[in-house]
């Protein structure tokens, strides 16, 4: 009986221990502020949740392993969820299903791998959703389909590798979609286009090698980032033909990659003319702004990009070994 008990205590003292301690951050303001405890800790019903005021949860740097059914049951008012710095790997089809008011969430710096098909379907005014930082390795099902409201799409710094052309298709009020740090070596055709509102489009750290520019047609894409990538050259005419798309091209960042010197040359003078800005960032002493044979001539073709790409890692290379 006695040990019963001893086993009791410890068991509901180490599930008190387990659990992140929430409190609002004002009488005021709902929004409830937890902070980590020691152990890892599966998100369930009763830590947040059963509470018609609360607009606002940050779990952010809780050691949430986990979110259970119910675990935003009953709660309204719920606007802002951050569950970001965490240990989450799985989300189950149903756990958000809770949170239909909900308009930003932030599960950066996470673990997950991939998302059953469904997740975000009862999300309708989902707004921000923040995927930084996970293992993401490809988007290739429909898992963003019903996010009609979503205006602000962050994908970076996973393993992403290979999009289908139509996975962001229906987002028709997407502002800004981040795809910075994964490993796309290209990109479908078809992936932004006529997505009308799409104005901040960052591709940056990827290995893409070649970009289409009807990639872009009918984006009203504003700020454009193809730095660290493996481009050797763009077609003429590259941001003439995006402003044509009556896109306002104002920034447009294309620092370390592998250009060809002739190409790069074209494409400043482009840019120059048009009054873009750019980053005229000076040569660093590891990345070479470009490179050259004897020929100084734009190659614009596929089949060069090879030589190209590794006189540029050669340089890269030896610049590292001095
Ligand atoms: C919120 O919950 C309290 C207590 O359960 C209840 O008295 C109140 O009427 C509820 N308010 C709303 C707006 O649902
Ligand atoms: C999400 O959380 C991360 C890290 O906790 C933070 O840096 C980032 O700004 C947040 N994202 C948004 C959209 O608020
Ligand atoms: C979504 O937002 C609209 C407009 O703000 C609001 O009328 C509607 O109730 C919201 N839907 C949900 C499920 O919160
Ligand atoms: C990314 O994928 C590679 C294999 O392609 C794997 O070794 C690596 O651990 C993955 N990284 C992350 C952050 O998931």
């Amino acid at each position: 009986m006695e040990l019963t008990k001893y086993l009791l205590f410890c068991l509901t003292w180490s599930f008190i221990r387990a659990a992140p301690r929430c409190k609002y951050k004002s009488d005021k303001k709902p929004e409830l502020i937890c902070r980590s405890s020691e152990e890892n800790y599966i998100l369930k019903r009763g830590l947040v949740s059963d509470n018609n005021r609360t607009s606002s949860v940050t779990l952010r740097g809780c050691r949430v392993s986990g979110v259970e059914y119910e675990a935003f049951e009953n709660m309204p008012s719920l606007k802002y969820i951050d569950l970001s710095q965490n240990s989450i790997s799985e989300l189950k089809l149903g756990v958000l299903d809770d949170i239909k008011t909900v308009t930003h969430l932030n599960l950066s710096y996470n673990a997950l791998t991939t998302f059953p098909i469904g997740l975000f379907d009862q999300l309708p005014n989902l707004s921000t959703l923040d995927l930084t930082s996970n293992s993401l390795e490809n988007i290739e099902l429909v898992v963003f389909d019903t996010l009609q409201k979503l205006k602000y799409l962050n994908l970076a710094d996973n393993n992403i590798s290979t999009i289908k052309g139509s996975v962001f298709k229906t987002l028709k009020r997407l502002k800004s979609i981040i795809l910075r740090g994964n490993k796309l070596t290209s990109l479908p055709v078809e992936l932004f286009q006529d997505m009308k509102n799409l104005a901040n489009i960052d591709l940056s750290h990827n290995s893409i090698s070649t970009i289409n520019v009807n990639s872009f047609h009918g984006t009203s894409v504003k700020n454009l980032n193809l730095a660290d990538n493996k481009l050797t050259y763009l077609t003429s005419n590259f941001c003439l033909e995006l402003r044509n798309f009556a896109a306002k091209l104002t920034k447009f960042y294309f620092n370390q990659n592998p250009w060809q010197c002739a190409c790069l040359r074209d494409i400043v003078d482009e840019v120059k003319r048009l009054g873009i800005s750019y980053n005229s960032r000076p040569y660093d002493g590891r990345h070479p702004v470009c490179v050259t044979t004897e020929e100084f001539h734009c190659n614009r073709h596929d089949r060069f990009n090879r030589v190209y790409i590794d006189m540029y890692d050669d340089l890269v290379v030896n610049t590292k070994n001095l």
